[in-house]
């Protein structure tokens, strides 16, 4: 107890919470928090978060401020009257008010939490155990087709198109805005608007399984040039230039789960890989993007990514594993 004890004591515990209170800061940035904003919607809920904490904060102090004072009053004890006054306009009167005040706003936040969309780029997201499929629909285009990264461009409503495979997932890009449940058999939409360029994470909001943890992705937010020079390259077919790596793809029957454009690779089971190179990570967010990388999930999968349906390829030789590896960084 800090109040109760000798000085030495108290100013140790003192010392020690305040040693310690940066920790409680920690969550607040980053780029997969929700009160390091970068979107419309999760600009408006880290508002009514401080709001609700600054209300709480305040009341908190008033009553310890009661107490304090309740217990250093010498006077005689209260009159009923004053007693009862006391407990009505302070319970009931203040706690009915102070809720009611704080539900009137949350509500009339949610009216305008998500951008209205116009349909002028739809991103079809669907979870599977454990990865997303992403493809990107701007009118008037051919649909591009990617995996395990969301791009979008800063300034301009998105509606995001979710589904699932296999079991309940949840889309969540908390910089961004709020969560989505993906649910197999139904089609849920969510529209997000960034409003600051950079790099964010999403991750899986569900538990979906033993990899759940292991289910991310990124999320980069681009000025709107860049973003349709990017969209641009994604329906173009990769330059492919006959690496060795290609032919050990195909003959290995990696082509019948995996897709890359412009090869008789042409599998949907897993991550379309025309573009993999060019990607932030491997594995939907649990490796950087490095040869080597690639190298260590096409040989152990299963290690990497408990669950996965990937089976593992730790049977080739290493030098056939690196030579695919290979292929597929350079697939941009
Ligand atoms: Cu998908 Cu958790």
């Amino acid at each position: 107890m800090v109040f109760g004890c000798h000085p030495q004591q108290r100013r140790s515990a003192v010392a020690r919470i305040a040693a310690v209170s940066p920790l409680f800061g920690c969550g607040c940035a980053g780029r997969q928090s929700a009160l390091d904003t970068a979107g419309s919607e999760a600009d408006a809920t880290s508002l009514l978060f401080w709001v609700l904490v600054g209300t709480g904060a305040l009341i908190w102090v008033a009553v310890v401020g009661l107490l304090v004072y309740a217990i250093r009053d010498r006077r005689p004890t209260w009159s009923e009257d004053a007693a009862g006054k006391l407990i009505l306009w302070a319970g009931p009167v203040f706690s009915s008010t102070v809720l009611f005040g704080l539900l009137t706003y949350a509500l009339w936040l949610m009216p305008g939490l998500r951008p209205a969309t116009d349909g002028a780029l739809r991103i079809e997201i669907t979870g599977s155990q454990f990865w997303w499929r992403v493809v990107y629909h701007r009118s008037a285009k051919p649909p591009a087709i990617s995996a395990n990264e969301v791009r979008l461009p800063v300034g301009e409503p998105v509606e995001f198109v979710l589904r699932s495979d296999d079991v309940v997932h949840s889309f969540w890009i908390p910089s961004l805005g709020g969560k989505m449940d993906m649910i197999p058999g139904r089609t849920n939409t969510l529209s997000v608007l960034a409003n600051r360029a950079g790099t964010y994470r999403g991750a899986c909001a569900e538990f979906c399984g033993t990899s759940h943890a292991l289910m991310a992705f990124s999320a980069v937010a681009m000025m709107p040039e860049d973003f349709d020079r990017w969209l641009a390259t994604q329906s173009r077919r990769p330059a492919s230039a006959a690496a060795p790596g290609q032919d050990l793809f195909l003959r290995h029957g990696c082509g019948s789960c995996h897709r890359i454009d412009g090869t008789e690779a042409h599998g949907s089971v897993g991550p379309d890989l025309s573009h993999l190179g060019a990607r932030e990570t491997v594995g939907a967010g649990i490796l950087p993007n490095t040869e080597e990388a690639i190298a260590r999930f096409i040989s152990e999968p299963d290690v990497l990514k408990p669950g996965t349906r990937m089976p593992s390829f730790r049977m080739l030789p290493p030098e056939e594993i690196s030579a695919i590896a290979n292929y597929l960084k350079g697939l941009k």
